[in-house]
């Protein structure tokens, strides 16, 4: 013990140092966020729990790190008890220095990609303990190749295909199915965006088809696990082996793994029919629906604000307009994000430009390039500065033809913000904006446009605009919240149909247009 203890205070030096020497931008892409050491070991005394007393451990981690997985073993496992241990690392820092580090142990780690590798042919020789915090890399930073090299593998393995919006650690988990000997015990530290998102869903047929899910622990996002990556994390648990028909799964939430705040068992049916997961276990932070079931979506059509993929290049202020000579016809009026209004009432001047401090311009053009270089040669020289950039090479501008034009939004009435933290004098998270500029936003808003029916009643009733922004400001931040999605440090997000599913059915029954026409329907019916 004494021996583990020391390596374990080398193992978080040269963590420390390795962390350091990379930039922000190579951890991303190999997601290299480390698990703290008391995380570890409350994940393997867990898994003490859960396995056979005197059961033979096959140990693998196939993202080891410097091994905070591998130390947590053997703190909290007996010498005796473990078999074997391996590892995979990709990273020749982390490897060599994690080979460094465990020289004198059992470990037979290797630095390479686990994801080339081929799994163990024998039963035998697979895990039977498979602990892992994969790297945590977004969809982007996956070429197509690879994607399509990883999808390949895992229909063959298990008929099941993988949105190619996952993230790599999607693909490991399915990868690490063919590792995994038959009963053996898997612990996955993974983002819990994959229990709300569609791109879960692979996740979700994998964790209720293919083995028995035993538990997922949500941490609370309040409570930030890692200093240096700010996502909402959850620790998966299953055994390898189909489900009993009326299998139930223990959902728990906050507090520790060992002594969570709050739990409860939902059937793995239940789980199919269910949309997002981090509604389990219940803990009162979503309001059942209320009213007639009218939704926000029945009275708006809402969007998110257009991603340019380089706002630096495409969004300008009124100055570097002038001082680029560009046309004003390729210029339309963008918000700047939520944190620059000091007002949520945006106000026109006579061209429709909002009367802001921080006033800004998307460009925008859907000519073709000849046509830019014989009219406009002003916006022909920004954009080939844009291309000496890359900018155009940028996956938003490759999707997009001309790669200088942009999605195309009507100036929302209202908008609502996308990604809040929690107010600390209110206690509110999303902002509702009045819009009466022709001002768009990006994607930092959602955007409202009144649907037909209360399009054609505020047409007759302009009055009605500024009573609906009240109600919609008066919408309790407790609703808003249980229909989005929550990241760690309590940062909330929401999506357009998350919005959308907000009760409206209040909004509904004050305006008196629509709640009438209502009413004649239901007679109808
Ligand atoms: C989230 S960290 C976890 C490290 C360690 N297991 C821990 O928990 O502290 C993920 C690790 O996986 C490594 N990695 C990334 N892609 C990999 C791949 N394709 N194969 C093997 N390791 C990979 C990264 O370099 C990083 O060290």
């Amino acid at each position: 013990m004494q021996h583990i203890e020391h390596i374990e205070s080398s193992r978080l030096k040269v963590q420390k140092h390795l962390d350091s020497s990379k930039t922000q931008l190579e951890r991303n892409k190999l997601g290299q966020f480390a698990t703290p050491g008391p995380l570890a070991i409350q994940i393997l005394e867990f898994a003490r729990k859960l396995l056979p007393p005197n059961g033979k451990v096959r140990f693998l981690d196939p993202a080891f790190g410097t091994g905070s997985f591998y130390a947590a073993l053997l703190k909290t496992f007996p010498r005796s008890q473990i078999k074997s241990a391996a590892g995979y690392e990709i990273d020749e820092d982390y490897a060599a220095s994690a080979g460094e580090l465990w020289n004198d142990e059992m470990l037979q780690l290797k630095n390479a990609d686990f994801t080339e590798q081929p799994p163990p042919s024998s039963d035998a020789d697979r895990a039977s303990l498979l602990i892992c915090n994969p790297p945590y890399v977004r969809h982007h930073h996956l070429s197509n190749r690879d994607k399509n090299r990883l999808n390949v593998a895992i229909r063959q393995a298990l008929g099941i295909n993988l949105s190619g919006l996952s993230g790599l650690y999607c693909y490991f988990i399915c990868l690490s199915h063919s590792w995994l000997s038959e009963k053996g015990l898997a612990a996955w530290l993974i983002p819990s965006e994959f229990m709300d998102v569609n791109y879960g869903r692979g996740i979700k047929d994998y964790l209720l088809n293919h083995v028995t899910l035993l538990r997922i622990h949500r941490f609370d996002p309040a409570d930030v696990q890692f200093d240096d990556a700010l996502v909402s994390s959850a620790v998966v648990w299953f055994k390898k082996g189909q489900p009993v028909p009326d299998h139930a799964v223990e959902f728990t939430f906050g507090g520790s793994l060992l002594k969570s705040a709050a739990s409860s068992f939902v059937a793995v049916n239940v789980l199919r029919e269910a949309g997002k997961w981090t509604r389990f276990p219940q803990i009162g932070n979503h309001e059942e629906k209320t009213g007639d079931g009218i939704k926000l979506s029945d009275l708006f059509t809402i969007k998110r604000g257009i991603a340019t993929g380089a706002n630096k290049f495409f969004i300008l202020s009124p100055e570097r307009v002038a001082e680029l000579h560009l046309p004003k016809r390729f210029l339309i009026p963008i918000l700047p994000s939520a944190r620059y209004l000091t007002s949520d009432e945006i106000l026109a001047d006579a061209h429709g430009d909002p009367i802001i401090e921080r006033r800004q311009y998307l460009l925008s053009c859907r000519l073709l390039e000849a046509e830019v270089e014989s009219k406009y040669p002003t916006l022909w020289k920004y954009l080939e500065t844009g291309k000496r950039k890359g900018i155009n090479e940028k996956y938003l501008s490759r999707h997009r033809s001309p790669w200088y034009s942009q999605e195309e939004r009507e100036p929302p009435l209202f908008l609502c913000t996308y990604i809040n933290r929690k107010s600390k004098t209110n206690g509110k998270t999303f902002r509702f904006i009045l819009n009466h500029s022709k001002a768009i936003a990006a994607n930092v808003y959602l955007l409202l446009y009144p649907k037909k029916e209360l399009a054609a009643a505020i047409k007759k009733e302009p009055n009605l605009i500024q009573s609906l922004w009240e109600m919609l400001k008066s919408i309790k931040p407790e609703a808003l919240r249980g229909e989005g999605r929550v990241y760690g440090g309590e940062l909330y997000k929401m999506e357009p149909k998350e919005l959308g599913n907000v009760s409206a059915a209040e909004i509904h029954l004050k305006i008196p247009a629509l709640s009438a026409k209502a009413a004649v329907q239901r007679a109808l019916w």
